[in-house]
């Protein structure tokens, strides 16, 4: 139907005949000549129609925006003065000689250019926001960095291997989504959370290098980066061990940086463990381009009379940290009250501060709610470890550790965007050392930080008996500018540490053989020392693309509430179908 694209055409072919498709941009009426942007995937390309051709132009004359057209006309440059330096075909016009109407446009819901749409809008007619160019530049970012993937690790030996979508359910610490049998009624698929245990088969199985670019599912809240379906770049290797595994994938991905965006990463990448990570920056992603960061107070707190503070001072599970914000002293005080409600988002129960005003002058210089409970040595010690200059502000978070960590590290980076502190650039880091294990205060049991299969570092096996919450695992997450992009572990090959670990997580015997059974069968019967990885492909792409959430690098996301406005997906279903699952529905209990 066509001999170029709209968006490539040039100068070069100044006075040839091509025939184009596309959608009508915009259409301009200028005193008996009509001008029609014509718009198809690589660009735009203006097109005149000229009245001597009255057939033609009658034609031309119903054309209205977003009409899908056809056009044969000849390659012309523009009039001096004319042209448009932003377009690839800004040099040229069209002359249109043949025009055919392949298809009409009701006006569409909303302007392309209008960026003031609402998201449901927006997903209710993806098809139609999708033509935006920036969607478009997205969407074959993605192609392009899953095309290069691919072929990376086809060019290392990796295999593309499927994997099962109905299936028993995979801890990975969210919720599953399920699907019910109708061949066993009453029992339930559940869709993969990740392809773990299967690629660990795979694996045992001897295939020694797998790969898949896979939907994962996962019931859980969510957030700018997290959707109930996404897109995993799955990889698993056996006979590596975690040294050798981590430089082959920042290979990779140092790679794909400088091909697809031209930066370059540094070589080695570097490595921080997840304790130095909660230490400085209160988070196991921590942003490196945000140039604050904590400091520990405890020991200057242990024994002053501001219970807030020695509490938690004293408390093995406590932390007591000061955050260091440089000019922060301009805050106001309705924004430290702002900030101390976000604080509370994350459970802390206030947000001390102190503002530096003039450090010289000791105590008098000094302007904060806490200072008359605090101890000349106190004081001198924080301003002293803090570094604060004249001008600062110093905020404190003071709870068990979890909640300083969560506030203070979410805070951390709230400041940093807030106060525009948020350096250019890329700044990829391995987080490694993790604990295998967290102690959940409220269920009252050790849980896996990553997921059950995540082999223990050898020389901490014994402590799994005698100190879980002293073991370190032999885990890596791979995170780049304050994103975990992608997460991974050398894994348990041995049943024996397997049955430990699933006993220590609280998996009783009968019901590890249920869940499990096959996988503990598997490691008995020659599994080799094994272990990989899964990056985030849609938070990668969002990254790459400097989008600010996933859901602009997926062609059809779900919204927030996890619906699909598009298909009006999740839907009812006939009582018939029901009746075949054996499946009746509960109404929700009424509200009181
Ligand atoms: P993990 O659970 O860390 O590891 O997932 C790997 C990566 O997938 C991305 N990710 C998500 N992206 C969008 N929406 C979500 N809801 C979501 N959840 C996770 C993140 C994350 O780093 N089986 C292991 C991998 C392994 O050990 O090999 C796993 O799934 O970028
Ligand atoms: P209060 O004595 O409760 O009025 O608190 C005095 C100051 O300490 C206020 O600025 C509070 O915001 C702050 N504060 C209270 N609890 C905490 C906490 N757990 N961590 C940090 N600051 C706190």
């Amino acid at each position: 139907m066509r001999t170029h694209y709209c968006g490539l055409l040039n100068e070069q072919l100044d006075g040839q005949t091509v025939t184009l498709t596309g959608w009508v941009n915009r259409r301009r009426d200028h005193g008996g000549v009509i001008f029609v942007d014509l718009r198809d995937r690589e660009g735009i390309v203006q097109v005149v129609f000229d009245p001597d051709r009255p057939e033609m132009f009658a034609l031309a004359e119903q054309v209205r925006n977003e009409f899908v057209l056809r056009v044969t006309g000849r390659v012309r440059p523009r009039p001096a003065g004319t042209e448009n330096p932003n377009l690839v075909s800004g040099k040229i016009e069209v002359l249109g000689l043949e025009l055919a109407i392949l298809n009409r446009s009701e006006p569409l819901p909303f302007q392309l250019d209008d960026d003031a749409v609402g998201e449901d809008t927006r997903l209710r007619y993806r098809y139609i926001d999708l033509r935006r160019p920036e969607m478009q530049q997205r969407l074959r970012l993605r192609a392009k960095v899953s095309h290069f993937l691919r072929q990376h690790l086809e060019q290392h030996g990796f295999l593309d291997m499927e994997t099962p979508v109905l299936t028993r359910a995979t801890p990975e610490g969210a919720r599953d989504y399920l699907v019910p049998s109708r061949t066993h009624p009453g029992e339930f698929f559940a869709l993969p959370q990740s392809p773990q245990l299967f690629k660990q088969l795979l694996m045992v199985a001897g295939f020694d290098r797998y790969y898949q670019i896979t939907k994962c599912f996962r019931d859980e809240d969510l957030r700018a980066d997290r959707q109930p379906e996404f897109t995993q770049v799955d990889i698993e290797t056996s006979f590596m061990d975690e040294e050798a595994f981590m430089t082959l994938i920042e290979g990779m991905m140092r790679d794909l940086f400088r091909e697809v965006l031209g930066v370059a990463f540094p070589d080695p990448l570097p490595r921080m463990s997840w304790h130095e990570a909660m230490r400085r920056y209160a988070s196991d992603k921590p942003d490196l381009r945000i140039p604050l960061e904590l400091v520990d107070v405890a020991d200057l707190m242990a024994s002053v009379e501001f219970k807030v503070f020695s509490g938690p001072a004293a408390d093995p599970q406590g932390r007591v940290a000061a955050l260091r914000v440089p000019k922060g002293g301009e805050l106001s005080r309705s924004q430290i009250d702002d900030y101390t409600k976000y604080v509370a988002i994350f459970g802390a129960k206030g947000l001390a501060y102190i503002k530096v005003n003039d450090r010289a002058a000791g105590r008098d210089g000094l302007q904060s709610p806490i200072l008359k409970f605090l101890p000349d040595e106190a004081i001198n010690g924080i301003l002293e470890r803090t570094g604060a200059e004249d001008g600062d502000l110093i905020f404190f978070g003071a709870d068990k550790a979890k909640i300083v960590n969560d506030a203070l590290g979410n805070l951390r980076v709230k400041l940093g965007h807030d106060l525009g502190l948020v350096e250019a650039g890329w700044r990829p880091l391995w987080v490694v050392d993790f604990p295998m294990f967290e102690w959940d205060d409220r269920d009252n049991r050790w849980v896996a930080l990553h997921h059950p299969f995540t082999s223990p570092k050898l020389e901490h096996l014994g402590l799994l008996e005698t100190h879980p919450g002293a073991c370190l695992s032999r885990a890596y997450d791979f995170v780049l500018n304050g994103v975990e992009v992608g997460g991974g572990s050398m894994r348990i090959y041995q049943e024996e540490v397997q049955s430990k670990v699933f006993k220590l997580l609280g998996i009783g015997e009968e019901e590890a053989q249920e869940k499990f059974g096959f996988l503990l069968d598997a490691l008995k019967y020659g599994a080799p020392p094994h272990g990989g990885l899964a990056f985030g492909l849609d938070r990668l792409v969002m990254l790459m693309s400097g989008a600010g959430s996933i859901r602009e690098v997926i062609a059809f996301p779900k919204t927030q509430s996890a619906a699909c406005p598009l298909t009006d997906a999740p839907g009812a279903v006939d009582e018939r179908q029901l009746r075949e699952l054996g499946i009746r529905i509960r109404k929700p209990a009424a509200e009181g």
